[in-house]
């Protein structure tokens, strides 16, 4: 397949370039610019505010993954609107332009408030994807509206799939991930972490679904950062909340389902290997 990646650039679109080389598929490698020790595929530069340069990056591609996003919100509000926003849109009205019928966007768990909240809000453990939004910040609520923006365009393309992945934390291993959020730290963010591989992973499998239209998935750990019980964990942190279905061990608090029935992908995993469903054939 070929496939046009935004964000190229970036600490998880290096590696999605890398695995989609590996996997057989041609790569569009879209960013701001050309990183330095840039893989060799085919770059090119353009600003996701700019449709009409949007629509230049993307033409000639058959899936997108698009990654390409200011990723805090210690940005000014406006640039994260103009940049995850309205670069998402741009993205959406250019696949749909070039008939790209595989769309794989990078959403957060922070969709529904976390890490930037004041004070981290759950109704259930383990958390679904249905579970409602309590962002306040610029960052989660525009990963918030990208899945809004990507449900809308599978309403009025029934032919296509558009999967927005919930990744949490990347990190390298759960060595990494131990070693940089410890119980604390933890807290807002319910001791979650996605390792690259399994991200780039899903991006992959998300190109290859079998079935059209809009879905969502979380894309995260089967188990904590933490070495403490999950149920204790809960009962330390998060007393008044209800666990709907048993923590075991140290199992992480999103529900992942979703990403095994939709896209195949294994929460238990941390996808080292390359799978031949992520394969070009
Ligand atoms: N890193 C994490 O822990 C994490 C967690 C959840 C979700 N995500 C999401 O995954 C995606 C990739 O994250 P990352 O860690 O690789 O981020 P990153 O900051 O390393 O990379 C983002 C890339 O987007 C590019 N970009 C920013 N503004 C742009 C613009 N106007 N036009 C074109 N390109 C632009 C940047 O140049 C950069 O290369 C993001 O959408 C992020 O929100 C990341």
């Amino acid at each position: 397949m070929r496939i046009v990646i935004t964000g190229a650039a970036g600490g998880l679109g290096r590696r999605v370039v890398e695995r989609a080389v590996r996997a057989g598929h041609e790569v569009i490698a879209v960013d701001l610019a050309v990183p330095d020790r840039a893989a060799a595929v085919e770059w090119r530069t353009a600003d996701l505010t700019d449709l009409g340069q949007v629509r230049t990056a993307l033409e000639g591609a058959q899936g997108l993954v698009h990654l390409g996003a200011l990723t805090h919100p210690r940005h000014p509000e406006p640039d994260v609107f103009r940049t995850n926003v309205d670069g998402t849109h741009h993205v959406l009205v250019a696949a749909e332009e070039h008939g790209i019928e595989a769309v794989c966007l990078a959403s957060s768990v922070n969709a529904i408030g976390g890490v930037f909240s004041a004070a981290a809000r759950y109704d259930q453990f383990p958390v679904t994807e249905e579970h409602p939004t309590y962002c306040e910040d610029s960052y989660s609520l525009s990963k918030w509206i990208l899945e809004q923006e990507s449900a809308a365009c599978a309403r009025r393309r029934p032919e296509a799939a558009f999967t927005a992945l919930r990744l949490h934390a990347l990190r390298e291993d759960h060595a990494h991930a131990r070693a940089t959020m410890n119980e604390l730290h933890g807290v807002s963010q319910l001791w979650g972490w996605t390792s690259f591989d399994s991200a780039a992973a899903a991006c992959l499998l998300a190109l290859h679904r079998s079935t059209p239209g809009h879905a969502v998935c979380h894309v995260v750990a089967a188990r904590t950062t933490s070495e403490t019980p999950s149920v204790e964990l809960a009962r330390r942190w998060y007393p008044d909340v209800p666990v709907e279905r048993a923590l075991t061990g140290c199992t992480g608090f999103y529900a992942t389902d979703a990403a095994k029935d939709v896209l195949g992908w294994d929460a238990c995993d941390e996808h080292p290997a390359l799978s031949p469903a992520e394969s070009a054939g």
